[in-house]
């Protein structure tokens, strides 16, 4: 899964205004790989990564000896956080997991120092049809949103929305029409649109 991410967080990750001495929490870490590449490339100060999920902490803390980087267990909804003390927020694929995303915005909103980013990238929402159906896999309620339901939340909660776009994913392969339907696609257009016409969501929110 990481791999796939990486094709489109890359682009994303290469947006934020980290600079050097910056703290910087991953919400829905997974396996990490977003601090570690923001260590690796913009020198940030301290990252942190929060998931809800024991293992997946457990993990990250296994794939990196950084002392500036961390992980802990926690839900999105309270973050152990003093109040302004956090630079920047990276998300990719997890916000939408949220049980109430619009407290987890004012939450962020909370932590993130004035001038502080969050980064909310998403692959499952309204405009790109062909991620619908992954709420019938997963045990949890995922937060449908659309563009403009993203831009009013964020608004909601107090951010500044800085930009918003969507980056496709140009580097999965997809073979020529007639190797469909395959195990996971009905037709090339159905993985065209996917990938290359939506890839992935980009919501950036400002503190003010
Ligand atoms: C699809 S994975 C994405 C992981 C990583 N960001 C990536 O790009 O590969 C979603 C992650 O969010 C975590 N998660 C889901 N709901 C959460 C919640 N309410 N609080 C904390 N973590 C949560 C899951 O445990 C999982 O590791």
């Amino acid at each position: 899964m990481e791999d796939r991410h990486w094709h489109t967080a890359k682009h994303a990750l290469a947006r934020m205004p980290v600079e050097a001495g910056d703290t910087v929490l991953d919400l829905g870490c997974g396996s990490g790989y977003a601090l570690r590449a923001l260590r690796e490339t913009g020198d940030i100060g301290r990252g942190v990564g929060l998931d809800g999920s024991p293992e997946m902490a457990h993990n990250a803390a296994g794939y990196t000896d950084d002392t500036a980087v961390g992980f802990l267990v926690g839900d999105f909804d309270t973050l152990p956080f003093a109040t302004d003390s956090v630079d920047h927020v990276w998300s990719m694929e997890a916000f939408y997991y949220a049980q109430d995303p619009d407290a987890v915005l004012r939450e962020l909103r909370r932590v993130l120092r004035p001038g502080g980013t969050f980064f909310c990238a998403v692959n499952f929402f309204e405009e790109s049809v062909h991620t619908h159906e992954w709420q019938e896999t997963v045990g949890v309620e995922m937060q449908l949103w659309d563009r403009e339901r993203y831009r009013e939340a964020f608004r909601d909660a107090g951010f500044h929305v800085a930009e918003q776009d969507t980056i496709p994913d140009r580097e999965i392969d997809i073979p020529p029409a007639d190797a469909f339907p395959t195990d996971d696609w009905d037709s090339r257009e159905t993985m065209v649109d996917r990938y290359r016409t939506w890839g992935t969501l980009l919501t950036v929110g400002v503190a003010p």
